[in-house]
């Protein structure tokens, strides 16, 4: 019977011997896959495996810092690298959801390479696969935001010249979860949603510009907050806000508004491939509602998304 621990170990033993005393280089991105891959490989090489976690400019509100901090406090050697204006000016004037997404793909992979760059004698890239990513391995909307997936882009970046190690690529996600779990990995990230590589830049309809990335990360912080006070974090397989970049009139005390909205999404979902819209109570719907209008400057209108997939997708681009 499968077990974590006995994964754990065997693992552990067979990154040692495949690895021996060479550096490693591996993208962190928050998400679940890629913290456990780094937890396995650094309990296998130690400060060998060298991590690196891009600030893209469009992660959740406060998430670069508390990320960066959970995964400095796991022992792990991690560098973070701010290039939030990088991703932003190559964003300018892009309003098509595929172009967001291979901008910011090529961003990356520039990012990337600098800094694997700057490990000296690097011999391997380690990436958090796992085995549905194999078969999966072209998503509806086109790849996903896994390095390999760019392997066809033009002249290969240094990078990819290294040998490829990928820990994870035999399990399924609930027996990652269940690894990280073992392996003293935190709620923090193992109960994390998934969120995209692209992030709010797929979550702001048409084009991104830094006034409405905050404008977003204030919405979705009030609401993934909410959704954690009322116990429903947990329950809820997805959920994030939408920059909706369409103008309403609105009255805020004596004055009309005329702002944009924010829609939420919530879905049901075991593996994204299909979802349903979560029915969320009322009244919970209301408060956060009502804490997004009054608080965050810009949006003066919030709905609901009651759409499932198929048809819908669960990202609006
Ligand atoms: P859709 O919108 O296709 O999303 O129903 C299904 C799942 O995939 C995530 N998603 C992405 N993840 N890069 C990613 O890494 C992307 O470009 C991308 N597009 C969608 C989405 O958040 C959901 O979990």
């Amino acid at each position: 019977e499968w077990t974590p621990y006995a994964f754990v170990e065997t693992t552990i033993a067979d990154l040692k011997a495949k690895l021996g005393n060479d550096k490693v280089v591996l993208a962190l991105s928050g998400g679940v896959d890629s913290s456990v891959a780094a937890l396995l490989l650094h309990k296998a090489i130690g400060t060998n495996l060298h991590c690196i976690f891009v600030d893209n400019g469009l992660l959740r509100k406060n998430e670069y810092e508390a990320v960066l901090e959970q995964y400095k406090h796991l022992g792990l050697n991690i560098k973070g690298v701010d290039a939030k204006e990088r991703f932003l000016s190559q964003l300018a004037g892009v309003s098509d959801p595929e172009l967001k997404r291979k901008a910011i793909g090529r961003v990356f992979i520039e990012v990337f390479d600098d800094e694997a760059h700057q490990v000296q004698d690097v011999k391997w890239l380690a990436q958090g696969t796992i085995y549905p990513d194999i078969i999966e391995s072209v998503s509806v909307k086109g790849p996903s935001a896994t390095i390999k997936s760019h392997h066809n882009v033009g002249g290969l970046p240094d990078f990819m010249k290294l040998q490829v190690v990928e820990p994870l690529n035999t399990l399924f996600k609930d027996e990652v979860r269940r690894v990280g779990t073992s392996l003293g990995l935190e709620h923090f990230i193992i109960g994390r949603h998934p969120f995209p590589g692209p992030g709010l830049a797929i979550r702001i309809l048409g084009e991104v510009t830094a006034e409405k990335v905050a404008i977003l990360q204030e919405a979705d912080a009030i609401y993934i907050n909410n959704l954690k006070e009322a116990g429903l974090y947990d329950k809820v397989w997805q959920a994030g806000a939408i920059f909706l970049p369409v103008q309403s009139v609105g009255v805020m005390g004596d004055e009309r508004t005329y702002e944009n909205a924010i829609a939420l999404r919530a879905v049901e979902s075991v593996d994204g491939m299909t979802a349903d819209w979560c029915h969320l109570p009322y009244n919970v719907l209301a408060k956060i509602s009502n804490e997004i209008i009054n608080k965050v400057k810009g949006i003066n209108r919030v709905v609901y998304d009651i759409s499932s997939k198929p048809p819908a997708t669960i990202e609006w681009e």
